[in-house]
């Protein structure tokens, strides 16, 4: 697969989230077919994968997820670049040491002596500037190449960046969640730093999969309050995803892919990390890599986006 840089860290143009093995979307598959889909993504080219300490099921407890991506990758582990996250909390003293902290318990985890890119996943709990000034430290001490922000605006990245640059920042962001159109993505391709959408399925919205018959789990799956997967506003969506599948049967693709394929042709440091728990549907996405869209075919997909409405916004506030 092609590649593209987080601030220096060179990976596939799409990368695997991993979370889905652990929380979000229902019932967890058994850890050895989670093994075997991460392995098979490593396989099939895949050289990002994204992980976080809190992904556990129903989010009690802590490393589920960061334990199998561990022990999936442990054999090519030179290969291919990991990303995970910490939460900070409050009611600590030295910043530095919160974060190690948390860091030597997920290197734990991981099983490695390094995290490529460490990410705050919500601001919180610590000024950016003093997170910024930890993360500078863990980069000159050897335990990550890079740091990154989660659900942020410009004016965050900005404070951040001025401190200890930034390899990664990563949003919400698909065709129905486009906040980071507006100041993200553009200061971030102005400052070398890769854009790393999360949901950029819309959690499922954009496969084409999702009627408003389709009934979610009842345990931990996040698809009961997505915004946009309401059955109202899968309803009022359909547009969207009808031309996902008109543009997906032009260009013997799956809607999945063209959602994909789109942002990747419209920002050259975005790296979206598609999240699925089934083996062939993980194939699928990264497959998106290979459908090119012309300039054109980009440019009128862009023109018929604006003139549909979205129903339903997430936004950085959760
Ligand atoms: N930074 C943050 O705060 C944050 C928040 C959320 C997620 N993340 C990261 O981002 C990753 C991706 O996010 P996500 O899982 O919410 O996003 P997503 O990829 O937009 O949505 C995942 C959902 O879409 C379905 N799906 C995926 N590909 C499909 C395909 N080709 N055809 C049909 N259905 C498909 C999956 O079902 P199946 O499993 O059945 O295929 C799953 O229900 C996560 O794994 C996690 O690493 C980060």
């Amino acid at each position: 697969m092609k590649t593209r840089f987080l601030g220096e860290i060179e990976v596939s143009e799409i990368g695997m989230g991993c979370m889905a093995f652990s929380h979000g979307y229902g019932q967890i598959p058994a850890e050895e077919y989670s093994i075997e889909a991460i392995r098979n993504a490593q396989k099939h080219g895949c050289t990002l994968f994204d992980t976080a300490e809190v992904y556990s099921p129903g989010l009690s407890g802590i490393g589920h997820n960061e334990r199998i991506v561990g022990k999936a990758l442990r054999g090519v582990r030179d290969e291919v670049a990991i990303a995970t996250k910490l939460f900070l909390g409050y009611g600590f003293g030295s910043v530095y040491d919160k974060v190690r902290e948390h860091l030597e318990d997920s290197l734990e985890r991981l099983q490695t002596d390094w995290v490529d890119i460490y990410y705050l996943h919500r601001t919180g709990g610590a000024s950016v500037e003093k997170v910024a000034e930890a993360m500078g430290r863990l980069i000159d001490d050897g335990l990550i190449r890079g740091w990154g922000l989660s659900q942020v605006d410009v004016d965050v990245v900005r404070r951040a960046h001025s401190v200890t640059p930034l390899s990664a920042v990563q949003n919400i962001y698909s065709m129905v969640e486009r906040d980071s159109e507006r100041g993200v993505i553009p200061y971030c391709m102005e400052n070398h730093i890769g854009f790393v959408p999360f949901s950029p399925i819309a959690s499922g919205l954009l496969s084409g999969k999702i009627t408003t018959e389709t009934k979610f789990e009842s345990y931990d799956d996040v698809r009961n309050w997505v915004p946009q997967l309401s059955k109202q506003n899968i309803a009022g969506n359909q547009p969207i995803v009808d031309l996902l599948k008109d543009y997906a049967a032009k260009k013997n693709a799956t809607p999945a892919q063209i959602s994909l394929a789109w942002m990747l042709h419209k920002y050259p440091n975005v790296v979206p990390i598609p999240g699925s728990k089934n083996k062939e549907r993980i194939i699928e996405n990264l497959d998106a890599a290979k459908v090119e869209l012309t300039d054109a075919e980009f440019a009128s997909l862009e023109e018929s986006l604006s003139r549909c409405k979205v129903y339903g916004h997430r936004g950085f506030s959760r």
